[in-house]
């Protein structure tokens, strides 16, 4: 086989053969595909598109170019969630407890973040004494013993993956659905899932600004876990405005667990409800998606996804004791207004804006060698549809550094204000199956 043939295969809009996408992807790992091809070839799909197939195929390739976790050594049906990033978004810490509680086994791979989203690994290092870098030994007994545990992401899971999605950055084919949906979804499959729920978001703070391209990546993605035999869905939920009130890594724990407490926000508890009972029905825990959230409800009413928490937090060597009192948390030093310029209605909140505004705080990597605050971030006091005077409190900067005005000018400039009276935002548009 030879790598232009192949691209030309492609350029004419003709669809690749499993061995043939074998070949692009193993050569590409190895180095024997040099990556002025390889580029020819990501623009080529970025222009033709793949079959339902192909994107099977380049998935798969993809998972198999590295690591992959077996994680048959767990009981049960292993359920994976994936979100495609949003700002403040700690789903994944109040809602792996919460399934945990009721019986899913919950094996997560999580990463560190980078630029303004921040990863569930930071945020867990809050903790004092988390530790995430456990043998997968004593990480597969841990999920057997509690149904959940959280490492960090190892070094050579889809290599493929991350050389493809370095070279795609800088040849302007990121934004193609076959060539998103087959990178995301060969992490899932390499970190080893019987069944993936997705949470895609959509609006000004995602990835996907626009419903109809949320909703065509989601459709990928299911088809291709669907196609690959994992049972896969996905929910599309709104990053029109930040997920719940605080931003920043200790903030974000802390909403967590006030949530997992049945307090905190309730575009939060709501979302976590909706993808946890789907997380719940897929791993045969319940009759039904309904009977999934009633139980998910009483988890959190009866105290038992709160003491998930504190155990799955001990096991893992972290100081349970925060989850009741949350103060040990890290904390910033000062906590600073930030105050509206105008009445009206806020109308939306540039998601993206607060997360830098926050990065710019200390709570997001810049670098992936910058050192980031854990105490550090921002607790919004207005959310889409509230009525705002002038002079009242917008948000609050938790910082270590009196001198924030570059960061209250980006908070301002985030929220936009309306007039006339808006209305609250939908959280989730749609299910796809
Ligand atoms: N996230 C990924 O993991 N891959 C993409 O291609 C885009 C976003």
């Amino acid at each position: 086989m030879r790598m232009v043939d192949l691209i030309e295969k492609k350029r004419d809009g003709l669809a690749l053969t499993k061995e043939e996408i074998d070949f692009i992807i193993s050569g590409y790992t190895n180095g024997d595909i040099p990556d002025y091809q390889m580029s020819a070839f990501a623009m080529a799909i970025f222009f033709q598109d793949m079959t339902a197939d192909e994107r099977a195929y380049l998935t798969m390739a993809m998972a198999e170019s590295g690591d992959q976790i077996d994680l048959s050594g767990i009981e049960g049906v292993k359920v994976d969630k994936h979100s495609t990033g949003g700002v403040g978004d700690k789903t994944t810490i109040a809602l792996a407890p919460l399934v945990a509680s009721v019986g899913v086994p919950v094996a997560k791979m999580s990463g560190r973040g980078l630029g303004h989203t921040g990863g569930t690994i930071d945020k867990l290092e809050s903790i004092a004494g988390f530790n995430v870098e456990i043998p997968t030994e004593r990480f597969l007994e841990l999920v057997n013993k509690n149904k959940l545990a959280v490492v960090g992401q190892t070094a050579n899971l889809t290599p493929a993956d991350k050389k493809l999605y370095g070279l795609r950055d800088v040849t302007a084919t990121v934004n193609s659905i076959p060539l998103i949906a087959s990178s995301i979804m060969s992490k899932k499959i390499a970190s080893g899932a019987n069944a993936i729920v997705l949470d895609v978001k959509t609006g000004s703070g995602a990835f996907m600004k626009e419903l109809e391209q949320s909703k065509e990546l989601a459709e990928a993605m299911v088809e291709i876990g669907n196609n690959l035999g994992r049972q896969t869905m996905a929910v599309i939920s709104d990053m029109n405005q930040p997920l719940g009130w605080a931003v920043g890594n200790a903030l974000e724990v802390k909403e967590a667990i006030d949530m997992l407490r049945g307090e905190g926000p309730d575009d939060l508890r709501e979302l976590c409800l909706t993808l946890g009972s789907h997380m719940v029905f897929l791993a045969k825990q319940a009759t039904s998606v309904a009977d999934a959230r009633q139980k998910l409800e009483e988890a959190i009413s009866s105290g038992k996804a709160l003491d998930t928490l504190k155990t799955f937090i001990s096991a893992q060597n972290g100081d349970p004791s925060v989850v009741d009192n949350p103060q040990l948390l890290p904390t910033a030093q000062f906590q600073i207004e930030v105050k509206a310029e105008e009445n009206g209605h806020v109308a939306s909140i540039v998601a993206d804006r607060i997360g830098t505004a926050a990065m710019v705080l200390g709570a997001g990597r810049a670098t992936k060698e910058s050192d980031i605050d854990l105490s550090v971030g921002i607790v919004l006091k207005k959310k889409m549809g509230e009525s705002v005077q002038a002079g009242e409190t917008l948000a609050i900067l938790h910082a270590n550094k009196e001198d924030v005005q570059e960061v209250i000018d980006r908070v301002i400039k985030a929220y936009h204000i309306s007039p006339d009276p808006v209305a609250k935002p939908t959280l989730i548009y749609e299910e796809i199956h």
